[in-house]
């Protein structure tokens, strides 16, 4: 497009020289004619060429634009069930998951656990292992290729999707908040909650803070007039969410960096107070926070590297071990800084 431009203007350029070359052998009626003609002309041509340009780009946005749409519209629907069966308790189970995004490279191979009501479990490991794909796949954003996610003994795709989404919340790795007050955000959770059902939730959730500096409190809304919030804050409002909605299983995907420690320590305080008595699945960067809970899995390449608790775990000289050195090192690392500002 650049190289169009530059060619259709150069026209201008190549006129002016043009002109200065023929003036040297002198100037004639004629060619005062035939200079004044192409100044006239040249622009006529070179605006209509522009315009093309324009009207060729546009045609390609337009079906770029059109060929996404059809991306979404080819979607399809996860299938929904003929004979709906209702979740018996709040254990999650999963039985030999196989899982692929493009159905050729397959990220998870043969993953098998269950968690007991009212249990915390969590999840660590590299990057790319696995932990969120697995925690889609609970919340059923998609379904396996292979195996069964099962809620409550029965297998997610017999469970009617309202009663699925009554049974699971989750507080995702990157939470987006919607273009909406703060207030229709939260309210999301739970669609006919009051006013005051919001603000406890969000007092919960360790907001006070963010409305605090924020000019209309909870009405205010985010993405507009320069109102924006950083990754912790998003997290805590996604919190106050799932906390409205209180549904009895949980997944939590830690989000990954954190600006400030004060924020790190309010997102772990309403985390905390977001998990007592639930079933929860936690998917921990930190591992500060698998401290208590009551089972631990590492995945590593869509497997399950290591089983158990912390302390089995730290016995074993294997992934976990390794792993929680590190984060020791890190841990002291970002200490000293800290020491020194
Ligand atoms: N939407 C997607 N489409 C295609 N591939 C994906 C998609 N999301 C993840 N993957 C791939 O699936 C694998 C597992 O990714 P996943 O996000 O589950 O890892 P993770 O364990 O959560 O990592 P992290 O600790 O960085 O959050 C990776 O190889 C990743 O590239
Ligand atoms: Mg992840």
């Amino acid at each position: 497009m650049m190289c169009y431009t530059t060619a259709i203007n150069g026209v201008f350029a190549a006129l002016i020289a043009g002109a200065f070359w023929f003036t040297s052998g002198g100037v004639t009626a004629a060619f005062l004619t035939n200079l004044l003609f192409y100044i006239i002309i040249t622009p006529v041509i070179a605006l209509t060429l522009t315009k093309i340009m324009f009207m060729g780009e546009n045609g390609i946005i337009v079906g770029d634009a059109l060929s996404r749409i059809d991306g979404v519209l080819a979607l399809a629907p996860l299938s929904e069930t003929k004979m709906p069966v209702s979740p018996r308790d709040n254990s999650v189970e999963l039985e030999h998951i196989k899982f692929s995004y493009d159905g050729k490279n397959e990220v998870i191979h043969d993953i098998s656990l269950r968690i007991e009501p009212g249990q915390t479990v969590a999840f660590v490991g590299p990057s790319g292992g696995g932990k969120s794909t697995l925690a889609s796949l609970v919340s059923r954003f998609f379904d396996p290729q292979g195996g069964s996610v099962r809620i409550g003994g029965v297998d997610v795709r017999d469970t009617p999707k309202g009663e699925l989404m009554d049974t699971v919340s989750f507080v995702l790795q990157n939470s987006r908040l919607i273009k909406a007050s703060i207030l229709d955000n939260v309210r999301m959770g739970k669609l006919d909650a009051s006013e005051s059902e919001v603000l406890s939730a969000l007092e919960a959730a360790q907001c006070g803070d963010i409305l605090e500096k924020l000019p209309q409190g909870i009405h205010t809304v985010i993405g507009r007039d320069g109102v924006y919030l950083s990754g912790g804050e998003q997290q805590r409002i996604a919190i106050a969410r799932a906390m409205l909605k209180n549904a009895p299983v949980l997944i939590l995907d830690e989000a990954t960096a954190f600006a400030d420690p004060d924020n790190e320590n309010k997102v772990q305080a309403a985390l905390s107070a977001l998990a007592r008595g639930k079933t929860v699945l936690l998917i921990a960067h930190r591992l500060s926070t698998v401290a208590g809970v009551d089972r631990i899995y590492v995945i590593d390449d869509g497997r399950i590297a290591e089983a158990g608790t912390r302390s089995q775990l730290l016995e074993q000289d294997g992934l976990f071990r390794k792993i929680w050195k590190e984060y020791q090192t890190s841990a002291q690392w970002k200490v000293a800084k800290e020491g020194t500002v």
